[in-house]
């Protein structure tokens, strides 16, 4: 995610429909705070959202992980959005499959979440494609509970 990303951020979190299940759309400003928060997360950690594009360079959405809270303790999520006219085509699903990858062969996680919007069910679809269940219900939010999904990777060898 690079700041001449912009246009195509700022786009994408001012959608309403985008933004359903968030207390509000971005302001373009917000959505450059968006791009730079990642950019630190790809410092800090080396990992971040990621953008989602086409072969031919046409933006879709954005896609990664990060260290998010559920009850207060750091869990390693896998977050998602697609531009509203992308979405349905298992755009997030792909996309989500290869950060499910590197999470378990780059990054050696034990386990990856999805904290999801209680009726968010394309989002808890998408989840659900990685091989996630409910494993836990998240009340850090001040008047929803939020919908934990989650997986383990299984360990081979000696
Ligand atoms: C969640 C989101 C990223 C999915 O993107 P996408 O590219 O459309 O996802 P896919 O096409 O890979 O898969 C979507 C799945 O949800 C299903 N779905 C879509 N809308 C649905 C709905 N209203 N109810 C139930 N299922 C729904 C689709 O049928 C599909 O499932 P299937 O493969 O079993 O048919 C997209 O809807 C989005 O950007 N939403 C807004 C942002 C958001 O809420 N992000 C998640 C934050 S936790």
């Amino acid at each position: 995610m690079v700041e001449e990303d912009l246009d195509n951020i700022a786009a994408m979190l001012g959608d309403p429909e985008v933004m359903r299940y968030y207390p509000a759309t971005r302001t373009r400003a917000e959505a450059l705070d968006w791009i730079l928060g990642n950019q630190r997360r790809y410092a800090e950690h080396g990992f971040g959202l990621w953008v989602i594009e086409t072969r031919d360079g046409t933006f879709i959405g954005d896609l990664g992980i990060t260290w998010q809270q559920v009850n207060g303790q750091p869990r390693l999520e896998v977050g998602y959005h697609v531009r509203s006219d992308a979405q349905g085509q298992g755009f997030a699903t792909e996309a989500a499959l290869a950060a499910r990858e590197y999470a378990r062969s780059v990054l050696g996680a034990n386990e990856l979440v999805a904290i999801i919007h209680p009726e968010n069910l394309a989002s808890r679809r998408v989840a659900e494609h990685l091989g996630m269940t409910q494993v836990d219900l998240d009340y850090g939010h001040p008047w929803i509970t939020r919908v934990v999904m989650g997986m383990t990777f299984p360990r081979y060898g000696v």
